[in-house]
């Protein structure tokens, strides 16, 4: 794995001319007008960075973004990978070991997903406080590389609250209603059922998606600082869990991007 990322950070920095990103920012389903407030750099299809899978899913265009944003030099992952594409959780994770090698040291992540606390509503913006891993697995169970972080991660501020704050701070002043709350992260591809959404507010998540929970981990691992922020696309709340397609969740958070993108980009241009 040390090879690999090795390799991948080594090409990454022949094409770029050694720009050095500060950030790093994963783009969820619909999420991807982010970069239209970039000022871009360099672009780099997937296919040409060695060691990276390619993207499947509609909505996807898997394209690393390098250029400033806010004024700091960001690296935006415009699209991202899943389990239930059948990658594994390694090679889900393995964009942000190069961030990491690549010297970021914050991480900002963003989805779709439905929301479980009956408070919410479609189209809102959740930032996330914390998450529940219900994979069936963990992206660093095997062998420890002790070169990339510890055997037993600490998770207990999985994300920064201090970003938290911050990111609510600048809602407030752009009179953007924001919810906070705690995400599960699942294997998907189904959506769930109205006994699943049940259960999963019953066990203390507020939203539920497909995502985010393997780079998390995997970034907390290598010692970074993350910020999440998710797009409420639809509802599953006991008694009102209605039908739910891709499209729709596509639709809602394109619609819902650009406060978003505010966000993320103010969060960014505050932090030192
Ligand atoms: N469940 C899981 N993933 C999702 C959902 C949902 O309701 N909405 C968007 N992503």
């Amino acid at each position: 794995m040390l090879e690999q990322i090795a390799f991948t950070t080594k090409s990454i920095l022949e094409k770029t001319q050694n720009f050095n990103p500060e950030f790093g920012i994963i783009l969820g389903t619909g999420l991807g007008g982010l970069v239209k407030e970039i000022d871009v750099k360099y672009s780099l299809p997937y296919e040409e960075i060695p060691n990276f899978p390619v993207s499947t899913v509609e909505g996807h265009s898997g394209k690393l973004i390098y250029g400033l944003l806010g004024g700091k030099r960001v690296m935006a992952m415009q699209g991202r990978f899943h389990f239930y594409e059948g990658y594994t959780m390694q090679q889900i994770t393995f964009p942000v070991r190069v961030m990491k090698a690549l010297g970021i040291n914050t991480l900002c992540v963003s989805n779709a997903s439905g929301g479980m606390n009956p408070a919410f509503k479609v189209g809102e913006i959740m930032i996330i406080t914390d998450h529940i891993n219900l994979f069936p697995t963990n992206p660093l169970i095997g062998k420890n590389v002790n070169e990339l972080g510890p055997r037993f991660p600490d998770m207990s501020e999985a994300y920064k609250k201090e970003y938290v704050q911050l990111a609510q701070q600048i809602a407030s002043e752009h009179a953007i209603e924001v919810k906070t709350g705690v995400y599960a992260g699942l294997t998907g591809p189904c959506f769930e059922t109205p006994a699943e959404y049940r259960y999963l507010w019953r066990i203390g998540a507020d939203c539920v998606g497909m995502s985010t929970v393997p780079e998390v981990i995997v970034a907390k691992h290598g010692g970074m600082n993350v910020f999440g922020i998710s797009i409420i696309t639809d509802l599953g709340v006991e008694g009102i869990v209605e039908t739910v397609s891709h499209e729709e969740v596509q639709h809602i958070a394109k619609q819902q991007e650009p406060k978003m993108s505010l966000i993320v980009r103010e969060l960014i241009k505050r932090i030192s």
